[in-house]
Parts: structure tokens; C-alpha cells; sequence
């Protein structure tokens, strides 16, 4: 099995973890789930995690071939935008973005939004595959958190986004607009269905405990050590995560992020005097725990 080359990014503000993934023969890669900074207090953008990820790109001489979502962030705006003018890599994510988009239409109330994927060059299908040099990448598609998340499987890696958190970390929750608990249990099971020493490099880690971050597993210690899959069934699961869920604020750049990783990392259109301005609906997440 091809062993890619895999450099993990932490991001602190927003506990993400952005991956670069290689090919060595041919120095191909593709950058996976980059986050486009923003500072809700300010207003402003920066492009400091991005502009980290390439110059990591440019010393390792590496060619980004591809610029992968796993899903549309809620915590993070997705720097694929911007990484695709600066390296003119495709950009790709599941194709059941196009429900995301919609449910997200409406709430934002853009009635001339298009809800077809064409914000990305290419909108992956359960079990399609691409290129990255001469590895072979695999798409699952992997919903629960999200009604768009996929898995990208590239040799021995898995990129499993907001499935399957660090062991300790126990999995993300499925309580967003699309989101569904039973769903994310089968996703997870068809992530845990991968051959053992499967390397899991998850999409976030909020560092349990104030360890260090860490982001990167596999389906056997994940089996072994992560509670909210050891020992427990589909039944147990969503009553656990359910009921976790209902505690837990809405992340607070929701409202703020969807807007523009719907939009494929591009922010909204300038308004006539130039400036871009982000619109945050008063009451359409009715129920939600304050934070
Ligand atoms: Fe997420």
C-alpha cells in the first residue's frame, strides 16, 4: 500500500488541523481543509495559517495539484479560495454540498444563490477516485456531522474530518443544520471498517486536559480507546451524542463561516462601496444553547 507523505498544521484559535498530503515520487500533493484566518471582534481576514502551509509547499518543492473541503466548516472559513488563486490547484469537495448549500440558502435568504457545486472544479461522489501524482485518492462519503462530509482515503491515510476525533477526544457532534447522529455512527463504522493500522488524521483536536495537540490515530486505537465507539452500539451512541449535543453552544463563527465555505472559501460579493459584509439572521437557529 502507498504511504504518503503527511504534514499536519494546527491551527490554535480554531483547534483545526489542515494537512498537506504528498506524493514523494513525483512531489504532488494536495492541501486538505485549509483555514482562512478571521478575527470576528475586528472583522478582519488573514492569511496566516495559509501562507504557512505554502511556504512549507514551496521549501519542500512540492506541486498542489488539489485543494480538498471535507465538508463546509462551521467553526472556520475554508482558505481553498484563496490557495486556488495562489497555486491554481482544483478545488474539490462531496457533492452533497449542493443540500448544504440549500439548507444555507434559505437561511441566509439569497434567492439568486446557485445551489449547484459550482463554486468547486470538481464535486466527489461516493467511492470516485483522483490523482495526486501517482497515488490514487478514494472518496467516502461520510455524512452525520454534516450532510456533506466525505472521507478522503489517499494509500494508508485516512482524512477524516469531524467523524472520529482523537480517542480522548471521543467524535464530533451531529446536531447542525443537515446533521444526523445514526448517520454519523455509519459513517464512523465504514471509517472503523478500514484495515487496522490505517492512519486516522482527524479535523480537530480542542487538546483534552490541555495536552498537547495531536491529530493523528489509527482504526485500532480508535477501536480500542475512543469510548464513544469501544464497547458502544448504534443504539447507545446517538442516545450519548444526542444528549451531548443538546448542551453545547453553537460554535461562534457558525453564522459567519457558512456564508463564505458554501460559497467555496470565497467571501461575499462588495457592496457598493467596495467593502464585502458578512449577514447574520436574527433567530433561525431557534432552541440553541447560549454560549
Ligand atoms: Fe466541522
Amino acid at each position: 500500500m502507498a504511504i504518503p507523505q503527511v504534514q499536519g498544521f494546527y491551527d490554535e484559535r480554531t483547534g483545526s488541523i489542515q494537512y498537506v498530503v504528498a506524493d514523494s515520487t513525483t512531489k504532488a500533493c494536495a492541501i486538505i481543509d485549509p483555514v482562512l484566518d478571521f478575527d470576528e471582534k475586528s472583522g478582519s481576514v488573514g492569511t496566516g495559517n495559509a501562507d504557512a502551509i505554502l511556504a512549507f509547499i514551496s521549501r519542500r518543492g512540492l506541486v498542489v495539484e488539489w485543494i480538498l473541503d471535507t465538508h463546509p466548516h462551521a467553526d472556520h472559513f475554508s482558505a481553498a479560495r484563496y490557495l486556488k488563486v495562489r497555486t491554481g490547484a482544483r478545488t474539490g469537495i462531496g457533492e452533497h454540498v449542493r443540500r448544504v448549500q440549500q439548507i444555507w440558502k434559505d437561511i441566509y435568504n439569497w434567492p439568486d444563490f446557485a445551489c449547484d457545486g459550482s463554486q468547486w472544479d470538481r464535486l466527489f461522489a461516493d467511492g470516485e477516485t483522483f490523482e495526486i501524482g501517482t497515488l490514487q485518492g478514494r472518496v467516502i462519503y461520510s455524512p452525520g456531522h454534516t450532510a456533506a462530509s466525505v472521507t478522503y482515503v489517499v494509500g494508508d491515510a485516512a482524512f477524516i474530518h469531524d467523524t472520529l476525533f482523537m480517542p480522548d477526544g471521543g467524535t464530533a457532534r451531529a446536531d447542525f443544520p443537515g446533521a444526523d447522529a445514526g448517520r454519523l455512527w455509519a459513517s464512523i463504522q465504514a471509517i472503523l471498517a478500514l484495515p487496522d493500522k490505517t492512519r486516522l488524521f482527524t479535523g480537530h483536536d480542542y487538546r483534552p486536559g490541555g495536552r498537547e495537540a495531536r491529530w493523528e490515530s489509527t482504526v485500532a486505537e480508535q477501536r480500542r480507546d475512543n469510548p464513544h465507539v469501544a464497547g458502544m452500539d448504534e443504539t447507545g451512541f446517538i442516545a450519548l451524542r444526542e444528549a451531548r449535543d443538546r448542551t453545547l453552544p453553537i460554535p461562534k463563527l457558525m453564522l459567519h463561516a457558512l456564508q463564505v465555505n458554501i460559497r467555496g472559501g470565497e467571501l461575499p460579493p462588495p457592496e457598493d462601496n467596495g467593502r464585502r459584509y458578512l449577514k447574520i439572521p436574527i433567530g433561525a437557529l431557534l432552541g440553541s444553547v447560549w454560549g
